[in-house]
């Protein structure tokens, strides 16, 4: 007679959940995915050769430059031994300081650390400098990884309305100074911060600014520099911080700061000290991929182009894309079943775009992320806008809360007044 262990050993099944684990994942699965009536609301249909994406952050379609392939080539065949190591034991020049010192130039800061990703930049970044129960005042939209570097550093977080100065005011007037703390372009929205209101409120009660320009790096000022550059806040922003997975394609994160906060970042930073950096061949292809970004005028004019015309097309059909002022454009049903219906009604018309839910979207704000890039042709944006066109009834989009919210009419719906 065989009992229960020695069955799960002979089946190599895995290990009995305790009760506490159990608990934890059926409320997954009953909880959150049960309400979708099957599948995770992420999951739709798989995209056939034909359809449009709208899905990448790669904004400038820098993935399959040639320069930056033959450059990550070239360092691979080289075969410079890759240091498996944290950043924190790199020593002297090295590849990393190099490309360090071109991003700080090119984004006119003092000195740049160069992290794993934007999530490792953020959640280092703000460990580092928040001490436990230092205000941190955060955008209710910024990025998740600002948050998670919050709660790291036990500091305490005062959210303030989105893109809201005078709410930002008050509550430094009331908790004193501290971490000021946004993003340059929402990633769900597309809306653009009031970067020079915000900076000057934080200014004037003597608190830190920190900017993550994850979809403006690359995309938005002189020689895709970025807001911060191009609205003069150089020397009054204290950190810019940005994930090189969107324009620059590649998997790292930045942040911008002075010299003496460069070496304490480095050395106090957790995914510093506890993750092994960047490899040879990855920091090769950002740095043939800033080269590029900074001579490519003409696929940032395309990039803006194609976004304007596409958010002006869905626009005039009804959706209210009010907040995007950038390559993101969100459709947002609302509650997550509407958006379900949106995803599939695209999505059998070979249109994709992303999944927002929560917690990346308050519960009932859920959306779908078009994403434009700048190789995007005419008749594919044309396809996109008839799709969404054609789809108005399915989905309902007179009774989202959106389209309800929304202050403006669409341009049709005047004429036809
Ligand atoms: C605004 C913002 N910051 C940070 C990140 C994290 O970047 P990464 O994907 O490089 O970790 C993202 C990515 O979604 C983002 O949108």
């Amino acid at each position: 007679m065989v009992n229960v262990a020695q069955l799960r050993k002979l089946k190599n099944l895995p290990p009995q959940e305790p009760d506490f684990l159990r608990r934890q994942v059926d409320s997954y699965y009953i909880d959150r995915v049960a309400p979708w009536g099957g599948g995770h609301i992420m999951i739709g249909r798989a995209p056939g050769e034909d359809a449009v994406r709208l899905v990448s952050n790669d904004y400038l379609c820098m993935a399959r430059h040639p320069e930056v392939i033959s450059a990550q080539c070239e360092a691979l065949e080289k075969g410079d031994s890759a240091l498996l190591m944290a950043a924190v034991f790199l020593h002297g020049d090295n590849p990393q300081a190099r490309f360090e010192r071109q991003m700080a130039q090119w984004m006119h800061a003092e000195s740049a650390v160069l992290s794993q990703s934007g999530w490792a930049a953020n959640t280092g970044l703000i460990q580092s400098i928040a001490g436990p129960k230092v205000p941190c005042y955060i955008d209710m939209f910024a990025h998740a990884s600002l948050w998670e570097g919050i709660r790291s550093a036990q500091a305490s977080a005062h959210p303030f309305r989105h893109n809201a100065p005078e709410h930002l005011e008050s509550l430094l007037r009331r908790h004193g100074p501290g971490v000021v703390i946004v993003d340059s372009v929402y990633s769900t929205s597309g809306s653009i911060a009031p970067l020079s209101d915000i900076v000057s409120v934080a200014e004037r009660h003597g608190a830190v600014i920190v900017v993550d320009e994850a979809h403006s790096l690359g995309t938005h000022g002189p020689e895709g520099r970025g807001l911060v550059v191009e609205l003069g806040l150089t020397s009054r922003v204290h950190f810019r911080t940005a994930s090189l997975a969107k324009a620059f394609a590649g998997r790292a994160g930045i942040v911008t700061c002075s010299e003496r906060i460069a070496e304490f970042l480095k050395y106090t930073a957790n995914p510093a000290i506890f993750s092994s950096g960047l490899l040879p061949h990855e920091l090769a292809g950002l740095e043939a991929t800033l080269q590029v970004i900074s001579r490519s005028e003409d696929r940032r004019r395309h990039l803006h182009r194609n976004a304007d015309y596409l958010r002006a097309g869905l626009s005039d059909l009804g959706y209210n894309l009010e907040l995007s002022e950038a390559q993101i454009l969100g459709l947002e049903a609302g509650p997550e079943l509407a958006t379900m219906a949106l995803r599939d009604a695209l999505e059998a018309r070979g249109v994709f775009g992303s999944v927002f839910c929560a917690p990346a979207t308050p519960k009932n704000r859920s959306l779908i992320r078009f994403t434009v890039n700048s190789e995007l042709s005419p008749a594919e944006l044309d396809r996109v806008i008839s799709v969404c066109a054609e789809i108005r009834e399915e989905v309902d989009l007179a009774s989202w809360p959106s389209t309800r919210r929304r202050r403006h009419p669409p341009l049709a719906a005047v004429a036809n007044a």
